[in-house]
């Protein structure tokens, strides 16, 4: 069996954007491949955390990645800085990585730009990832669209150890959704839909309430046409929303469009508000289930136990190939 991996920030609660361009393929694949999903904490702390917060936001994304339909008894869940082989190969791997290769990475630049001060993990957190990924000789890693350079740098870094050092390492190859590879903000549809945006209008957690979800759909920026039409050039709001819609409904995008032929946004919008709240309803009763039960800490002991015998391996095999440490006498 074909093994997967991939991680989420605890950075927030995640969004409609994350859900539909990662969580939602992880549930459908999971499966049919060997599975391994992480709360990437320590990917998180490259921009400034509440500490406070971000215990409760890893605690959060681990009840909802089970909300949403991760079968523990199939998929490997488990806190990415409970498993210290993670940043043992990223600092393996940093050393393998040349610095240009870095700053040219777009996340980079746009989480960097017109700040002060940037820490130097925001520009070196991709060869943790690297390692994240490596580390379970991964084949396949879902990931939405942004994450495409990063997974380009994946290749060519694994690529650059087997050769240099020893052919250990598998190369995985990226899975990105067809549809909803990239949701947008809804209050700048040029924009990537992010939780960690600051304006709260501009994305949909898994979490908002109905009032919230009605609130934001109604807000979201679209255009003076008042025409339900996909196009992405011209009407990139309510293309975003009839993605959002298409996806959630299980209607296809021209089907929507006939619905709402002749209608204005104002009902579109509404029953897209509808849509969601329905969708995010059982997900959110099964997240407060979760939440505070001593059953989210047995997954997450036994996914950090497994994931941990798994890592350590590799990143022995990683030592012994770059020549660190003793040979072992027997
Ligand atoms: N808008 C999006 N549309 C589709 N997929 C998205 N992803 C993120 N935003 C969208 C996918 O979600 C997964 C987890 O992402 P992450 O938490 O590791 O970091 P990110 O890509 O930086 O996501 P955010 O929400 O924008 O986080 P912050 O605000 O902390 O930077 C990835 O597979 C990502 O592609």
């Amino acid at each position: 069996m074909e093994t997967i991996f991939s991680g989420i920030q605890p950075s927030g609660t995640i969004t409609l954007g994350n859900y539909i361009g990662a969580m939602k393929q992880f549930v459908e694949l999971q499966n049919e491949y060997n599975c391994y999903f992480c709360i990437v904490d320590e990917h998180a702390i490259t921009v400034p955390q509440d500490p406070i917060q971000l215990r409760k936001n890893i605690r959060s994304l681990a009840a909802l990645y089970l909300a949403v339909g991760i079968d523990p008894e199939k998929a490997t869940l488990f806190i990415q800085s409970e498993v210290p082989a993670h940043a043992q190969a990223g600092w393996m791997l940093q050393c393998v990585t040349y610095i240009g290769e870095l700053e040219r990475m777009t996340q980079f630049k746009d989480k960097s730009q017109g700040k002060d001060a940037v820490v130097a993990g925001l520009l070196t957190y991709p060869p943790l990832m690297v390692g994240d990924i490596l580390l379970y000789q991964t084949n396949l890693v879902p990931v939405g669209e942004d994450q495409k350079q990063h997974l380009e740098l994946t290749r060519d870094i694994a690529e650059r150890f087997n050769k240099k050092y020893n052919d250990i390492f598998t190369i995985p190859e990226v899975r990105i959704p067809k549809e909803g590879a990239r949701v947008m903000s809804l209050q700048d549809p040029l924009k990537k839909m992010s939780k960690s945006d600051p304006n709260q209008k501009a994305f949909i957690s898994l979490l908002d309430e109905p009032k919230q979800i009605e609130k934001k759909i109604k807000s979201a920026v679209t255009d003076s046409e008042g025409i339900v039409k996909f196009d992405r050039e011209k009407k990139p709001g309510i293309s975003n929303l009839l993605t959002i819609y298409s996806i959630f409904s299980n209607k296809s995008i021209p089907e929507l469009e006939n619905e709402y032929e002749g209608k204005g946004y104002g009902d579109f919008k509404g029953d897209l508000a509808k849509v969601l709240i329905e969708a995010l309803e059982p997900i959110q009763k099964k997240y407060y289930q979760l939440l505070d039960s001593p059953q989210l800490d047995e997954i997450l002991d036994r996914g950090a136990e497994k994931a941990n015998t798994v890592a350590s391996k590799m990143v022995k095999k990683m030592e012994n190939a770059m020549g660190l440490g003793r040979k072992k006498r027997r």
